[in-house]
This record gives C-alpha cells, sequence and structure tokens, in this order.
C-alpha cells in the first residue's frame, strides 16, 4: 500500500524517485488515494498489457469516470471482438506500406527544417523543431477543415489532461474534451474533411459496411487525440538528454546506424504516455496477493521502462542499450498503432540533425504538466 499522490505538481515534475519507491514495495500496489492498484514493475505491465481477456479496456483506461464514459467507444477504449474491426481499419492509413509513401515528403519537410534551424544557430526544440512535423504533415494527414486542425493540438493535450483523477488539471481539461467530442459528433462529415484524409477514410469504410457509420466520430477521436503531443514530446526529450549526453551524440555521430535504438532508448526514458488503468474482469493473483474483479489497475510505463529488473542501470542514457522491448508503445492487443508514424517522423529530424549538428547547448527548458504525458513545453538550444 502507499498513499503517495502520482499527480501532484511535484511528483509529476519528477516521478521517478516515487516510481522506484513503488517498484521497491511489491509487484503491485494499492494507491490508497485513488482506491486503484498500480504496477509499477516491467513483468507486471507487460504481463498485463498482453492479457486483454483480465485486463479490460472497455471501461475506459482513463482514472475517472466522466471520461471513460465520454471515451466510451473509441478503439482504445474497446475490447476484442468490437475493438478488432476498428483497429483494423484505424490501421489502414498507417500499415508500413502506406507510410513509405510518405517518407520522400517527410525527409523533406525534416531537412529543410532542420538546415533552416542551424542557420539560425538558436533554437526552441519544443515550438520550432519537434512540433512542426505533427502540425504541418501529420494534422494534414487526419484531414479536419482548418479550424478543426487548428485545435487538435490543445484538444490532444487536453485529452490526455483529463484522464486523471478528479483534480484540478483534470476538471480544468474538461471544457476541451466536450468540445473535440462535439466537433467529432457534429461537426465532421463527408464534405467538411479532406476528401483523401484518414478522417474521411473512416466514412468510405463504413460506407463499405467494414464498420457501422456511428462508430466514425469516435474513431476519429483516435487519430486527434494521440498524434501530436506525444511524438513532439519524444522528438524534444530527445533533443533534451543529447544535449545533457553530449557523448551520447557522439555516440549516435560515429555510428548513425544506432539512430533506431536511440529512439528506443529515449521512449523508454522519458515515455510521453506515462501510463493507462484497465478494469479488471476476474480475480488476479499476482506476488502472493489476490486482486479482486471490478478493481481499477494503473499501468505505469514510466515506472517499468525503468524497472532495474529488466533494464541494467536504468536511469543511465546510452544509445548502445538497444530496449526494443520498452513498453512505451504499449504492447498486446492495443499497442500503439501510430509508432511506425512517430518513428519515421523522429528518425527524419535526428538524421537531419547528425551531420550540421556537433553539439547542442542546452539554454533554457521547462517540463509542461499534464496528468498523463510526460514532456517538455520549452527546450531552447544553441547548436554548433
Ligand atoms: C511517440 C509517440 C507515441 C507514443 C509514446 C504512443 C503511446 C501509445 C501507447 C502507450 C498506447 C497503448 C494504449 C493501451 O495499451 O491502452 C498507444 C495506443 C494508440 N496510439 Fe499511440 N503513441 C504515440 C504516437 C501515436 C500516433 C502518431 C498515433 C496516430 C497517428 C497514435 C495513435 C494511437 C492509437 C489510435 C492507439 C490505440 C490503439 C488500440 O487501442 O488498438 N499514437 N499509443
Amino acid at each position: 500500500m502507499s498513499d503517495a499522490d502520482l499527480f501532484t505538481d511535484a511528483n509529476l515534475s519528477d516521478p521517478y524517485p516515487l516510481y522506484q519507491e513503488l517498484r521497491d514495495l511489491g509487484p503491485v500496489v494499492e494507491l490508497t488515494a485513488y482506491g486503484v492498484y498500480a504496477f509499477a514493475r516491467y513483468r507486471q505491465v507487460r504481463e498485463a498489457s498482453g492479457n486483454w481477456q483480465v485486463f479490460s479496456s472497455a471501461r475506459g483506461v482513463m482514472m475517472n469516470d466522466r471520461i471513460n464514459s465520454a471515451l466510451q467507444g473509441v478503439t482504445l477504449c474497446s475490447d476484442p471482438p468490437e475493438h478488432t474491426p476498428m483497429r483494423q481499419v484505424l490501421g489502414r492509413p498507417l500499415r508500413p506500406e502506406k507510410l513509405r509513401e510518405l517518407v520522400p515528403r517527410i525527409e523533406d519537410e525534416a531537412e529543410q527544417l532542420v538546415e533552416h534551424l542551424v542557420e539560425q544557430g538558436t533554437f526552441d526544440a519544443v515550438t520550432e523543431l519537434a512540433e512542426h512535423l505533427p502540425l504541418t504533415v501529420v494534422s494534414e494527414l487526419v484531414g479536419l477543415d482548418d479550424a478543426g486542425r487548428a485545435r487538435m493540438l490543445e484538444w490532444g493535450a487536453a485529452t490526455f489532461d483529463a484522464q486523471g483523477p478528479m483534480n484540478r488539471r483534470t476538471t480544468d481539461a474538461f471544457p476541451k474534451l466536450d468540445e473535440m467530442v462535439a466537433f467529432a459528433l457534429h461537426e465532421v462529415k463527408p464534405g467538411t474533411i479532406k476528401p483523401d484524409g484518414w478522417a474521411a477514410h473512416l466514412y468510405a469504410a463504413a460506407a463499405q459496411g467494414d464498420l457501422p457509420v456511428e462508430k466514425c466520430p469516435f474513431m476519429m477521436i483516435d487519430y486527434i487525440a494521440p498524434s501530436l503531443d506525444t511524438t513532439i514530446h519524444a522528438t524534444s526529450s530527445a533533443i533534451h538528454l543529447f544535449a545533457r549526453n553530449p557523448e551520447q551524440w557522439d555516440v549516435l555521430r560515429a555510428d548513425p546506424a544506432l539512430v533506431p535504438h536511440a529512439i528506443n532508448e529515449v521512449l523508454r526514458l522519458e515515455s510521453p504516455v506515462q501510463r493507462f488503468t484497465r478494469y479488471l474482469t476476474e480475480d488476479y493473483d499476482t506476488g502472493g496477493c489476490t486482486l479482486p474483479a471490478g478493481s481499477r489497475v494503473m499501468l505505469l510505463y514510466g515506472a517499468a521502462n525503468r524497472d532495474e529488473r529488466r533494464y541494467p542501470d536504468p536511469d543511465r542514457f546510452d544509445v548502445r542499450r538497444k530496449p526494443s522491448d520498452h513498453l512505451a508503445f504499449g504492447r498486446g492487443e492495443h499497442a500503439c498503432i501510430g509508432m511506425n508514424l512517430a518513428r519515421i517522423e523522429m528518425r527524419a529530424l535526428l538524421e537531419a540533425l547528425l551531420p550540421r549538428v556537433s553539439r547542442f547547448e542546452l539554454l533554457a527548458s521547462e517540463l509542461k504538466l499534464n496528468n498523463t504525458l510526460r514532456g517538455l513545453g520549452t527546450c531552447k538550444v544553441r547548436v554548433s
């Protein structure tokens, strides 16, 4: 048991000492402040992610009833068999062969952007570097009208903030969550969206009989909410880590083939999504405890990815580590459907930076606190 509050500003700013404490307490810890169980060790989070029959998503994967009911029907919050056709349709534009068509455009954008920023000498790695591809390329691919596109970043952050327990951060985020749900339900229709965008392809799939048309607005939320901030945080965390560990940038410059491994290492160490929850459909035994059916269990990806039982010296940033089994994208039935796109974006930027930048000097940085996400709101660097 622990009475710790994971959601205070102090613990959101630096959750790692608390995660260590929770891992040390045992394979499962009851968080008495919220009446939920938490898995902070790698093994338990991985096992639960792979067992949707017992660790159900259908009653929501968030910390409060209001958002769990508002987002009922999104792919993220469903179980098979309902989940299977939704995920199949959702994943169509994100399949490797579809994404391959996008690579030249993404690489070209990354090259031009990085060339410009390096010439500039100092820049904000969040707003000027990391936001660019998600805000220009990805939001366009989703294909909302201009008003929706302009609001995506704010809606996404609010959706993750509203996933917390009923604290101020959560309640402040509800109006924006409601606005996004209303937009998806009432304003996005074939005719108001780009005809070849991801949103439009959902309606095309429904017209073909692949899913009920009522599902389309909710599945649109599966594209709108998680596609921007997650990747933005991962990219700016990478620059932050390289600025603080310049010898790791040297290793990467000497061996650019390590880029995919470096991306995994960044995601392991600073997992953009820190947690989701599950609802137990039956009693579950772990580590000598029986968790009763009907309990909510928090899967702490950010803690599992720093479990010393899995990763020796887990707080050390090491681009040679090759932690391809990290849990930052989840695992199993709900494993992140956008992970390949996120990797393509990060890789394009890092590969554009490698030949042009020998050092990142950190000038200033500040976290953007959020109930679910971990990442920076600003990260000013000077490059040489
Ligand atoms: C670095 C970037 C990203 C991270 C760290 C991340 C993280 C995650 C995690 C941890 C899950 C598992 C959820 C669970 O098990 O309940 C997930 C699922 C999901 N992600 Fe991502 N994500 C990223 C980028 C993206 C992008 C770019 C998109 C959209 C284009 C996306 C769309 C989704 C969707 C739709 C799901 C739900 C899949 C399902 O329920 O079957 N994500 N993501």
